[in-house]
């Protein structure tokens, strides 16, 4: 039997069917409310809005669940890699070998950058931040790959997917190394995804780069865990644009730079220089923690919290556990680890973030991860960027080929001044303007 919501308008009642997922979440949906009721919905943040039905990822936030096209995030982490993750989340099905290999063959392929793209490298200034970089240079990769009108839409995607998953990583570390005034290094055919990303980023002609298989493993669970996280900031921002039908590269420049927002993808780097701030003060967390709970302060302890989780988040479980190995595979302990540990514990007993339901999510451990790595502090986004291209794609093309698309288009409530008349400048006096202060 059809399941309903009733309203009363008025005096007057509406019916409003419920939709099930897959997962059984009960969903009203609204869409055909304004029609039938003149009347639209208020949600801040869309914190109770689902703005799409999809088959991608599926997020229990409150009993910390996680999975991919139904896969546990903890075995994608324990046996994938983040190639085949991305074939999955893109295509809906894990790989069988041969696609795997092919997959592989093209990425490798495709790995090169348009040699006249470096001229825009180097043109950026010293100071600018990997993430700005990375957001021009995707939007600019369609100027220099433009579409092919020979080839049909399905081919078209198919190569521009590929030219972005591959192509990032090799821009990403061909900004480092310009910002440093190194030699950019090229993509290797004999190396994985993950190995030549840190072959790019760190071999040298006076120091090659010894390639460490645990190192490579440890990145490759790094992004399986960014992979995709269903409707967050940047991928409803990837969804939104996408739905005015730019390409491919424009949509996913816009995600970048969602991501790039402290609140959001920049929380990993945020951590570590809160974290590192505590170190230089010999140790003491108690003032932070103290301003964290201060309503009169806008500072909030980074890489705690999350619109979803209200519990645990399952990746920073994973996280902690990878850095806990790295670490001591490394250098035997690191005091960053050592005080973000303590933190977590005077925060998990603290009643403030009990009652907030505030735990440590995915950015708590991660930004110490890759400091461990070697990859440094303002690299640290651009790194949850190239693992979250396979989510972003993958959720943009489940949108393109909707039947039911539609571009996105909010509604508001207006809450500015009635109709007023134009006051030709000479007559805007203190009142005029004390008037329009007040409205
Ligand atoms: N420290 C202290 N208080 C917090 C924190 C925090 N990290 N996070 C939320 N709160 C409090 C907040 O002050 C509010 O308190 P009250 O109800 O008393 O006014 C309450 O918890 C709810 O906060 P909210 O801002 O309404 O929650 P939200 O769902 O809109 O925000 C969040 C989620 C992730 C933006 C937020 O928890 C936050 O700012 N965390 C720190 C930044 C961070 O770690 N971001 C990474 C998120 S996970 C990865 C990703 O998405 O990229």
């Amino acid at each position: 039997m059809e399941q309903t919501v009733k309203i009363v308008v008025d005096g007057k009642t509406f019916r409003l069917p419920m939709i099930t997922g897959s997962e059984g979440e009960r969903v009203i949906d609204i869409s055909g409310l304004r029609k039938e009721t003149g009347l639209v919905t208020l949600d801040p943040g869309f914190a109770n809005t689902a703005s799409c039905q999809s088959r991608i990822t599926f997020v229990d936030g409150e009993r910390g669940i996680l999975r991919y096209r139904g896969i546990p995030v903890e075995q994608l982490a324990k046996h994938s890699t983040f190639v085949e993750t991305a074939y999955l989340l893109i295509n809906g099905e894990l790989p069988t070998q041969k696609q795997l290999n092919r997959f592989s063959v093209l990425l490798n392929d495709h790995s090169l950058v348009h040699e006249d793209m470096q001229a825009f490298f180097q043109n950026f200034p010293r100071s600018a931040h990997p993430m700005g970089i990375l957001s021009s240079m995707v939007n600019a990769l369609r100027a220099f790959y433009p579409e092919i009108p020979e080839r049909s839409e399905e081919e078209e995607i198919d190569i521009t997917v590929t030219r972005l998953l591959s192509k990032v990583r090799t821009m990403a570390a061909m900004s480092y190394k310009i910002f440093r005034g190194h030699k950019v290094v090229y993509p290797r055919h004999d190396l994985t995804y993950a190995a030549n990303f840190l072959n790019m980023m760190f071999d040298s002609p006076v120091r090659p780069y010894d390639i460490d298989e645990d190192l490579v493993k440890a990145l490759n669970v790094f992004w399986i865990l960014h992979a995709d996280h269903e409707q967050n900031c940047s991928t409803a921002a990837v969804r939104v644009v996408g739905s005015a039908k730019v390409n491919l590269y424009a949509a996913i420049s816009a995600g970048i730079c969602a991501l790039w927002g402290p609140l959001h993808g920049g929380a990993n780097q945020a951590v570590v220089e809160m974290v590192s701030q505590i170190h230089k003060n010999g140790g003491d967390m108690a003032p932070l923690i103290a301003r964290a709970k201060d309503k009169n302060d806008p500072f909030r302890l980074m890489g705690f919290g999350h619109r979803v989780y209200k519990t645990y988040d399952p990746r920073a479980r994973v996280m902690k556990k990878v850095c806990d190995s790295v670490l001591c595979k490394l250098t035997g302990h690191d005091p960053l680890l050592d005080i973000a540990k303590g933190l977590e514990e005077v925060a998990l007993k603290d009643p403030y973030f009990i009652d907030h339901h505030l735990y440590p999510n995915v950015d708590f451990y991660s930004g110490i991860l890759l400091r461990a790595i070697g990859i440094p502090l303002n690299m640290f986004t651009v790194l949850f960027a190239i693992g979250r291209l396979p989510g972003w794609i993958s959720q943009w093309r489940e949108s393109i080929d909707d039947p039911g698309w539609k571009i996105d288009r909010p509604r508001q409530v207006y809450i500015g001044p009635g109709e007023r008349d134009y006051v030709p400048i000479k007559k805007r006096g203190r009142q005029t303007r004390r008037k329009d202060e007040k409205n």
